[in-house]
Order: structure tokens, then sequence, then C-alpha cells
């Protein structure tokens, strides 16, 4: 799949944690914090929370339901019950708006 456009900059209030629907794939996770951003698959790898309800603590999401977490960077689980990691998705920004490649997750 191509490129898709996620939001404009403009729209975003960093930090946040903001749930974006994609049509045709799962819903990701964007992580507006510190000038950076990161994007991952926002339902937790173990369970149907959706981790944009949970809290960011330093470089990791804490998932609302059981505490599990993930590292904002790599999407690496950093706390059980969560064991595997999260699919990232490499960002870029171009006039203003922000991308992801879909096809290119990597992890
Ligand atoms: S659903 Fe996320 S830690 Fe259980």
């Amino acid at each position: 799949m191509p490129r898709v456009a996620l939001i404009g900059l403009a729209e975003l209030e960093p930090p946040c944690l903001k749930r974006i629907a994609i049509a045709g794939h799962a819903p990701v996770l964007l992580v507006a914090s510190q000038g950076r951003y990161h994007v991952m698959d926002d339902t937790c790898g173990h369970g149907a929370a959706s981790l944009a309800d949970g809290e960011l603590a330093g470089d990791e999401i804490l998932c609302p339901h059981h505490r599990g977490g993930f590292d904002i960077r790599t999407g690496a689980a950093t706390r059980p019950p969560c064991a595997q990691a999260q699919r990232r998705y490499e960002v870029t920004v171009e006039a203003g708006v922000l991308y992801i490649d879909i096809g290119a997750g990597d992890s």
C-alpha cells in the first residue's frame, strides 16, 4: 500500500496521543512528544485496548487495560503482560503533513 497521509502538524498539540483510523487498515497510534513523532498499531497486542487511551511516560506508552507497556521508539514490549512488539511505521513529514508507509512497517 502506498504512503498514507495521517494528519497535519497544525492539528497536533504535543505532547499528545492520537488514534487515527485508516481505511482498509487497522487504526494506528500517533505519539507526538519532544518534537518527534512515532506511529505504531493502536490496538494493544495483549487485548482489545486502544493505546491512545493509555498514558505516555517518557518513551513508554502504558496500556489503559492492564498497564502493559511499549517503547514508543521501537515498539518493543517493556512491561508485562505485553510480550510482543507493536508494529511500528516510519514517519515522514512533508509540507507540514505527517505520512507513514503502511507497506513498510518495521517490526
Ligand atoms: S490489553 Fe493492553 S495490557 Fe492488556
